[in-house]
């Protein structure tokens, strides 16, 4: 599917790319998008009011508009650029939750969650005093209502949790989780970065607080990502970056004027090129229908599924959930010997704990290797890898 889209597969015919969870490969509209930029009307934004600098302004502040339609956001405004993920989980922790949360006051996390959605929190922890607890997973490692109610108690302000999450691929149910937030009054934040591109958010209809996604996940460009908060709340959070573009006025008295939203969020020269790839991100996966992408992805899961199935020593970790990455391990065989192996063969996949460093609580072990699938890859490319693990008994003739 849309595989003469992405450059890197026309001039690497062999390549099999099964790391899209780590990160997608850029279609030409993308690159071109940027390219355009840097060669035809490169200015800053914000600043100017010569023609190239009004287009730049024009282009940008119109990417926020894309990304507003894309998650059903209420306002333009609520929508602020960052350098991705990271950085907008970062912003939510330190810029709200840390005035916000109180000595004893409870945040309700995943042992699934990437590391970047449980380091700014265990932070915090040292800095306020917030207790950490970890929502039981069930045997499928899912979260289930029951088992997110069992962990409320009256200290209970907050759950985040990742839309799906990134080695397991378990889909949350986020109008379920949503609704609960609003019954108990929690604060509900959500790290879409392995969603974005897969399946589709509505911040209203989910009730969601605060969200956090990349544009290089969803076939844009890397070091730019988004961060989602409903008005009231974002407009309460402290910016964690001071300096040009975000005030109005200074001082040498010291008296200061911040800007509004969402400048106020974004200090210093941002990343222009970026934001506009994102836009260039939103309209190629808007031109082929984010239903059409996840449906692809799910299908090639089950069509690997089926044919791992079928080596006896091969171990499959997420048999049962309904996005498109499969993790495994082959018995005796460790992951990271796997993917050298599976390198030589030129298959990409990742491997390890894949940043979510105590899922081996739950899921049982402490590495493993990922492929994760996206529009380009093919049934074909499956049959590739299938062929070259039932084969490993070569293994280390191999690698070594
Ligand atoms: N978070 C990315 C991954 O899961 C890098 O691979």
């Amino acid at each position: 599917m849309n595989r003469e889209d992405f450059p890197i597969l026309n001039k690497n015919k062999e390549l099999i790319y099964f790391d899209n969870s780590a990160t997608t490969f850029k279609p030409q509209s993308v690159i071109s998008s940027i390219e355009e930029y840097y060669t035809t009307y490169t200015a800053n934004a914000h600043r100017g009011d010569y023609d190239n600098s009004v287009e730049v302004d024009q282009k940008y502040e119109g990417v926020r508009d894309k990304v507003k339609e894309y998650i059903s956001a209420d306002d333009r405004k609520e929508i602020i650029f960052t350098k991705g993920t990271t950085d907008s989980l970062n912003m939510i922790v330190f810029g709200y939750m840390k005035y916000y949360l109180k000595d004893g006051d409870e945040v309700l996390l995943s042992k699934s969650e990437h590391a970047s959605n449980i380091l700014p929190w265990m932070n915090l922890a040292n800095i306020v005093g917030i207790k950490i607890k970890f929502i039981d997973l069930d045997e499928d490692l899912t979260l289930t209502k029951e088992n997110i109610e069992k962990q409320i108690t009256k200290n209970t302000k907050v759950i985040s949790i990742a839309h799906i999450t990134n080695v397991v691929g378990d889909i949350r149910d986020l109008n379920m989780i949503g609704k609960i937030c609003k019954d108990n009054n929690l604060m509900f934040i959500v790290d879409a970065a392995q969603s974005v591109a897969h399946t589709k958010i509505d911040v209203k209809k989910f009730n969601i607080d605060f969200l956090g996604f990349s544009a290089h996940k969803m076939f844009g460009p890397t070091g730019v990502g988004v961060l989602y908060g409903k008005y009231d709340l974002l407009n309460k959070l402290i910016p964690t970056q001071y300096g040009g573009g975000m005030n109005s006025f200074f001082e040498s008295t010291g008296e200061v004027e911040y800007k509004e939203l969402p400048e106020r969020l974004e200090a210093g020269t941002p990343n222009i090129a970026g934001v506009i790839g994102l836009g260039a991100a939103i309209d190629y996966i808007n031109k082929i229908g984010i239903d059409n992408i996840h449906k692809h992805e799910v299908e090639l899961k089950r069509y690997a599924i089926e044919k791992l199935k079928d080596i006896p020593d091969l171990k499959i970790y997420n048999i049962n959930q309904e996005s498109g990455i499969v993790v495994f391990n082959i018995e005796k065989i460790f992951s990271q010997d796997l993917a050298v192996y599976l390198n030589h063969y030129k298959i990409c996949v990742r491997s390890g704990n894949h940043c979510a460093k105590i899922l081996k609580d739950e899921i049982k072990t402490t590495n493993t290797c990922r492929a994760s699938f996206s529009i380009y890859n093919t049934k074909k490319e499956i049959d590739v890898l299938v062929d070259v693990l039932k084969n490993h008994k070569n293994i280390y003739d191999i690698i070594l």
